[in-house]
């Protein structure tokens, strides 16, 4: 069975128009809108949903640390597969030990080892393939004879839902322990208090991350891939020249080198824009992070480092 990654996420809000006016100043596709709720598409073909928070048809809020952050936040995230046959195999697997429902459209529903809400089915995603971004580097030149694509300022729009991130307080090996040994996904980096894994079916090098913190339990933030660096200035730009507020940013991350920007979302927890993700595959060196190192998770440059909020203590959306 092969998991291809992130196909949609059910959010339930508290005030649904600044949470759909955050998702298309983001640069998504907004494809229905309602009483009920706001229906989003990015450029791969997968999908956002915002429901409101009351909705009886969501599964509960999991977040727990500030009662504030449970009214709007992440409620279901669904993964994408790439067959029927996969569908069923992991509908299977975890039959054995958990009750999993099947909705009217097929889609089976079930609750991971730390309690979060996660679902599954068959991916609708297409391929998005990309040139690769023409740089001039020192007695190297991609690009002759014409400017940049960078110099022309655009609105941008995310091509996918590359990586979750949940907080999980004690539960960090349990949790990962889950998604690898009953999903299939492949461990790619390690801390004590940091368990990155991609699924089998994509080579980023994390779809998902579990990260612990004392008294800090659940969904943190989601990650949206951009083109390039370029696209993910355009997209941090844009936001804050719409008011949305920066929780950390621009950085270049070390642990899979994404330079990144992380905006405080409306709709619950942060969204991140990120680019140029380490690409890997089973040949790579899974890695064991002392916090104690300098080359532990962290940056190797951040333009405003007093702009950086990652700590939970400031993990508190004002
Ligand atoms: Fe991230």
């Amino acid at each position: 069975m092969a998991i291809l990654g992130i196909e949609q996420l059910l959010y339930g809000v508290e005030d649904l128009e600044p949470s759909s006016r955050f998702q298309e100043d983001w640069g998504m596709e907004r494809v229905d809108a309602g009483a009920h709720g706001t229906d989003f598409r990015l450029q791969n073909n997968t999908t956002v949903h915002l429901r409101r928070a009351g909705d009886g048809a969501l599964p509960p809020a999991t977040v727990r640390w500030l009662p504030h952050l449970s009214r709007s936040t992440l409620r279901e995230a669904i993964w994408g597969v790439d067959s029927e046959i996969s569908l069923q195999a992991i509908g299977a697997e975890l039959s054995r030990d958990r009750e999993v429902k099947t909705d009217s459209s097929g889609m089976l529903h079930a609750v991971d080892d730390c309690g979060f809400h996660i679902g599954f089915m068959v991916s609708r995603r297409k391929e998005v393939i990309l040139p690769a971004t023409e740089v001039n580097t020192v007695g190297t030149y991609a690009r002759r004879n014409r400017q940049a694509d960078g110099t022309r300022r655009r609105r941008v729009s995310p091509y996918k839902a590359g990586h979750l991130v949940y907080w999980v307080t004690d539960k960090l090996d349990e949790g990962a322990r889950f998604y690898v040994e009953r999903l299939g996904f492949r461990p790619t980096d390690n801390s004590p208090v940091m368990r990155f894994m991609r699924a089998n079916g994509c080579n980023d090098h994390h779809t998902l991350l579990l990260q612990r913190e004392p008294g800090l339990w659940g969904f943190q933030h989601v990650a949206y891939e951009y083109k390039d660096f370029d696209e993910v200035m355009f997209a941090g730009c844009h936001m804050e020249e719409q008011g949305w507020k920066t929780n950390t940013g621009p950085i270049r991350h070390n642990i899979s080198s994404t330079c990144s920007w992380y905006l405080w979302n409306p709709g619950g927890g942060v969204a991140e824009a990120y680019a140029d993700m380490d690409y890997v595959d089973d040949n790579w060196v899974v890695g064991n992070y002392d916090p104690k190192d300098p080359g532990f998770y962290g940056v190797s440059w951040a333009v405003r480092p007093g702009a950086r909020r990652a700590r939970p203590a400031e993990w508190i959306d004002d």
